[in-house]
């Protein structure tokens, strides 16, 4: 048996040497047999696994989720009925930046929820505000291009953002949020956490309901101004990854109390917003928050690369008592997910400890690929009458659906009594925002533009904020032309 303490290779080979490479003589060429050199070299070379295409800038942290209330009514759920406790894993994030990015430019952040329940794991992958951008994903692409950097001098831009925004009179709602001080979070604990997109649950009984989820923190949201923003994106880079790593290591775990928006089936159809258009919130007077239960971040992760950067969050991770709704955004996600882990970590990526069920065990039928550590034997076809599994069709049979037809088109959603793109942006700017937030989101929005927007885009900048609320974008306007004069 090798001494526990001295260096193997990866073969668990005892090595010669941590320090000296294989030479002729003290001073000769080194040759090329040193294995243990090169292994070395190989596996430095080979230790990145590419960063998540948007949000690649994370932290995150293991805890438990609680049920506190009885919402079996409306959900069979296993982890929302009543005192069930789950362990879960959230990654919070930004969008734009890179891996190294600052965790303090402005920017929606990630919220996403690993809950691994005893039907499979559960992923709420959501933000921090409550609507998005778009509401098609055939614009998503373009969105982050706008909001990465350009092709040429690899230089991030506010023109091309203000660009694509401008021209996308939808992302008026989000751009209200991110502009406020909701795009600058002053830690990730003091944030609330949403799912933005209409799910479906469904109960016992198979009666169907949509639903919004809305984790609101427990330490009150806080935000950063944009000088304290900016001063610590030059001081402290990671200063959100440090905030959660220091307030758990201090015992002072951050708690999120979940609470639904619940919305009988049959009032989708004729409510005054589309509730599957993910630019419009839901209105709390309309269908107000219902408390489901508790979550708890108490453990840090031990090994970041494995816990993760190698964590796969999607949003078509749903247990039965979930299922999708009609947002076209959360339709294409349920694609779009599993397909990035495939490239970013390969075929077999829920084979990582960190993507495995913890609470019950799979049963697939998946087999082999590059690096498989574990096959589930014979027989390895369904169906057969050798003992494998077989969907429990009486139990599981049902999908999570909705009736739907007509002719194949390609179209916007169809508009209900209140839609339209500038109706919520404008009610958030005049009736939930104080003077002190307006004064905010009106210098914001005129740094962002004085850095580097220019003509048509500006005067198209004046135009959507003056959509959204005529006072605030003359004010805007205003600002911006003090700033250049
Ligand atoms: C990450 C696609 C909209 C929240 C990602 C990733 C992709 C993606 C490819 C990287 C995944 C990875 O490599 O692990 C899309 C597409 C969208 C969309 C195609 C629209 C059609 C949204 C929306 C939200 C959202 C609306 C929030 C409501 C997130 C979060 C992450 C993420 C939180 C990071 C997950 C983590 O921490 O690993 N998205 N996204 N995305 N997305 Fe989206």
């Amino acid at each position: 048996m090798t001494d526990q303490n001295a260096t193997t290779n990866e073969a668990g080979i005892p090595v010669e040497s941590d320090a000296h490479s294989l030479t002729v003589g003290r001073d000769g060429p080194i040759l090329l047999h040193d294995h243990y050199l090169i292994e070395k070299m190989a596996q430095f070379n080979r230790e990145r696994v590419p960063e998540r295409q948007p949000h690649a800038k994370g932290g995150g942290a293991f805890g438990t989720f609680e049920v506190t209330n009885d919402v079996s009514a409306y959900t069979k759920a296993a982890v929302f009925q009543p005192g069930v406790k789950t362990e879960v894993l959230v990654r919070f994030s930004t969008v734009a930046g890179e891996r190294g990015s600052p965790d303090t430019w402005r920017d929606p952040r990630g919220f996403a929820v690993k809950f691994y329940t005893t039907e499979g794991n559960y992923d709420m992958v959501g933000n921090n505000t409550p609507v998005f951008f778009m509401r098609d994903p055939m614009k998503f692409q373009d969105f982050i291009r706008s909001q990465k950097r350009r092709a040429d001098n690899n230089l991030r831009s506010n023109d091309m953002q203000w660009d694509f925004w401008t021209l996308s009179p939808e992302s008026a709602h989000q751009v209200t949020w991110l502009m406020g001080d909701r795009g600058l979070p002053s830690s990730w604990r003091h944030m609330n956490g949403y799912s933005s997109h209409t799910y479906m649950w469904v109960n016992a009984e198979g009666k169907r309901f949509w639903v919004r989820y809305h984790f609101m923190t427990d330490q009150g949201s806080k935000f950063l101004t944009q000088e304290d923003g900016d001063a610590l994106t030059g001081s402290d880079g990671d200063y959100h990854t440090r905030d959660l790593w220091n307030a758990i290591e201090d015992g002072d775990y951050p708690t999120w109390t979940l609470k639904m928006q619940i919305m009988p089936y049959e009032d989708a159809k004729d409510y005054r917003f589309n509730p599957f258009d993910l630019t419009k919130t839901i209105s709390h007077k309309d269908y107000p928050l219902i408390e489901v239960g508790k979550m708890r971040l108490d453990k840090n992760p031990a090994d970041y690369h494995t816990q993760i950067e190698q964590a796969a969050f999607e949003p078509s991770n749903m247990v039965p008592g979930i299922g999708p709704s009609p947002d076209k955004m959360l339709l294409g996600r349920m694609f779009s997910y599993a397909d990035a882990h495939r490239y970013r970590i390969g075929a077999n990526y829920n084979e990582l400890p960190v993507n495995a069920p913890h609470a019950t065990e799979k049963h697939s039928y998946s087999k082999d690929g590059h690096m498989r550590f574990s096959n589930p034997g014979d027989p390895v076809y369904a169906p057969n009458s050798k003992g494998g599994p077989a969907a429990d069709v009486e139990r599981y049979g049902e999908p999570a659906g909705w009736e739907a037809d007509g002719e194949m088109v390609r179209a916007a959603y169809t508009l209900h009594a209140e839609d339209d793109d500038w109706g919520q942006p404008g009610t958030l700017v005049r009736e939930v925002l104080d003077d002190a937030a307006r004064d905010r989101l009106v210098s914001n929005t005129v740094g962002h533009l004085l850095d580097g927007v220019t003509e048509p885009v500006l005067q198209r900048a004046f135009d959507y904020w003056k959509n959204i609320d005529p006072d605030i974008g003359k004010r805007i306007e205003a600002g911006v032309r003090e700033g250049q004069a």
